[in-house]
């Protein structure tokens, strides 16, 4: 249960993805940080890597009983909507009996695991929503997740669920996100159509980072949100883009949901109450200004590669 420098060990699942590495550039810290993903390698900086796919049951169960960390974080999932609403075994596959293997690893050596969910699991009729609200999946995505959670709620082995939304921020070849999205279009000059009816608190990834660490220490259990202070629109989130980044905001166009080509429905009113986040995990939650000046620190616009 301890790794070579006497740390206790923890396994974090989807170790390449932004919040995987994020998650694995914290807890180093404090644990021996096993990292696992798709990928022959790892992107961040792990104590160790593996490759795993946390659809394959056995594999999840071989590696975690020779790992046997003291607790899994599981980043891991198919997070693309709209390919999770046309690929619906994958999804099912990845984001539902993916994290019902890695239960029945912790379960058999007594660790405990941390599952990322989303606020799509709500239908967006009347959020921001509180982690005692009904749930109501509107697409596909949104129903693996809702799925995912019921895996943990009630079982005997330690267990928390993190709900998350509007995920930003850059690491190491991560795929892209709605910041780095617009980022990239205004800077090449080209429009951005954004929904002025879809609304959220985005999330800078290290801040969420930050929130699983203290659940992790702390050996809180039961639903968590962990998101951003600010509930905006996505387009009001694109002009503090383009101001932040020094980009020309007329290039911004407000539009219906229903006039973007979307394949997954999109809740509106979606987002999330973090009143207990803030009360509960003592660290600062951030809000869309500061957040975004944190990612302009981080990294060089140039390097923003993504895959
Ligand atoms: N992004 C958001 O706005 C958002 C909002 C709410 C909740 N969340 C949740 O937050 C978590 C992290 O999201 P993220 O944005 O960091 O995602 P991400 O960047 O897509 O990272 C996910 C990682 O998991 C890997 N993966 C996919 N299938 C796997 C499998 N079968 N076995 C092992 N690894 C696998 C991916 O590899 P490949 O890249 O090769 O597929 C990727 O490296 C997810 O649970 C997501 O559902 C995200």
């Amino acid at each position: 249960m301890t790794g070579k420098s006497q740390k206790p060990k923890i396994l974090v699942t989807g170790c390449n993805g932004l919040l995987g590495q994020k998650v694995v550039a914290l807890t180093r810290q404090r644990y021996w940080t096993v990292g696992a993903d798709l990928q022959d390698e790892s992107l961040g900086s792990v104590d160790e890597y593996l490759t795993m796919d946390i659809s394959k049951r056995e594999a999840v169960l071989d590696a975690v009983e020779r790992i046997s960390p003291v607790g899994i974080v599981n980043t891991a999932a198919l997070t693309n909507v709209d390919a999770c609403e046309k690929d619906r075994d994958l999804a099912w596959a990845v984001n539902v009996d993916g994290v019902r293997f890695l239960l029945e690893a912790c379960q058999r050596i007594s660790s405990s695991l941390i599952q990322i969910s989303s606020d799509y699991v709500f239908d967006g009729e009347d959020g921001p929503y509180g982690e005692d609200a009904a749930a109501n999946p509107l697409g596909f995505y949104g129903l693996t997740k809702l799925e995912s959670e019921r895996v943990l709620v009630g079982s005997r082995s330690p267990w928390a669920v993190v709900r998350t939304n509007v995920l930003y921020g850059w690491a190491r070849s991560v795929r892209s996100n709605f910041v780095l999205w617009v980022r990239a279009q205004l800077a090449a000059g080209k429009y951005v159509r954004t929904a002025i009816d879809q609304y959220g608190n985005p999330t800078l990834a290290e801040n969420l980072a930050q929130g699983i660490l203290a659940l992790l220490r702390r050996g809180q259990q039961g639903i968590f949100h962990i998101a951003g202070a600010d509930y905006v629109s996505r387009w009001t989130f694109a002009l503090m883009i383009a101001r932040v980044f020094g980009l020309d905001q007329k290039l911004i166009a407000p539009v219906l949901s229903a006039h973007l080509s979307q394949w997954a429905p999109r809740p509106h009113w979606g987002g999330l109450r973090i009143d207990r986040a803030a009360r509960e995990l003592g660290i600062s939650i951030l809000g869309v200004q500061a957040g975004l000046n944190a990612l302009k620190e981080q990294i060089p616009l140039e390097e923003m590669e993504v895959r």
